[in-house]
């Protein structure tokens, strides 16, 4: 595929209903992250990276890299505490402003581009070594391909492509029990946006309950994989971890890395992450 001419060809963005609720959801929780986030071992000098990335992705000294959706900047920043140039993209304002004041706190090089990921071709030129994107990111983009083709264009040839989410399968479960798991949505994605308006409290604050709800959309490992590979990077390896990186279900329980698992009989018996590295011819 010759990727000039697939960028070229990137569809023009409007902000949809379903994002500009999505954009009011992290602007409001943008200050809660700020005060539950891992801030504390960033101020020390100490990256947040956690072991998995370390393991696949690692050393990142000297390279320059494109963080997409990078919220309140702790892990862009930590990528640059571990030596890489980095670039760091959110749509959210609030979550920018409290990246460059931690960046400024902390004294580290990092530039912020706001920008709906499907926006970007339009704010920043540049190829790049790794472009990067971890720890739930898919669930709130509405069309893959557009955004593989992105990807795609930010890496040099011979750069790198890293990806960390949420396993597919994971979401397709009731998220109020962990005693006997039901399954309670599909797997498979589809066009509307699934509507998340509940009184659950947020990821990362138990004690803080979101005002706005979220729409966010499903996608399947081959729905991935086929974008990435549809955009014309090769995979190098496709992971599946048992332990999840946030609390996602009531109970779940954190090992002394920080990851969670299901309490009891499911316990190291689902995917809960996936990792993926791709290249660029
Ligand atoms: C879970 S956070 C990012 C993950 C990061 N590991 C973290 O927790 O700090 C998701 C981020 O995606 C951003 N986001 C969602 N949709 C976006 C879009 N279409 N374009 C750019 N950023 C987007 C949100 O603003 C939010 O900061």
């Amino acid at each position: 595929m010759n990727q000039k001419n697939s960028s070229e060809r990137l569809p023009q963005n409007t902000l949809t209903d379903a994002e500009a609720q999505n954009l009011k959801f992290w602007d409001e929780v943008a200050p809660v992250h700020f005060k539950s986030y891992e801030i504390e071992p960033l101020r020390q000098g100490r990256s947040v990276i956690d072991s998995i990335q370390r393991k696949e992705l690692y050393p990142v000294a000297g390279k320059s890299l494109l963080h997409l959706q990078c919220h309140i900047g702790t892990d862009t920043l930590s990528l640059a505490l571990d030596g890489a140039r980095v670039t760091g993209v959110d749509f959210s304002t609030e979550s920018l402003k409290l990246a460059e004041q931690l960046r400024d706190e902390l004294g580290l090089e990092a530039r912020f581009v706001h920008a709906n990921v499907y926006d970007l071709p339009e704010k920043l030129t540049g190829e790049y070594d790794i472009v990067y994107s971890t720890k739930g990111v898919l669930c709130w983009l509405k069309d893959l391909d557009t955004w593989a083709r992105i990807v795609a264009k930010y890496l040099k040839s011979g750069g790198t492509f890293y990806l960390m989410d949420t396993h597919p399968l994971l979401p397709i479960f009731d998220d109020r029990r962990v005693d006997e798991l039901r399954v309670a949505h599909t797997c498979y994605h589809e066009k509307d946006a699934i509507i998340w308006d509940d009184d659950l409290p947020d990821y990362a604050d138990s004690q803080y309950i979101p005002k706005n709800h979220t729409c966010e959309w499903q996608w399947t490992l081959s729905d991935i994989i086929n974008a990435i590979t549809g955009a014309g990077l090769t995979v190098e390896f496709l992971n599946e971890h048992p332990r999840l990186y946030y609390a996602g279900f009531p109970g779940m329980v954190m090992d002394e890395e920080g990851w969670f698992d299901f309490p009891g009989k499911y316990a190291g018996m689902l995917p809960q992450t996936f990792s993926l590295k791709a290249r660029k011819p």
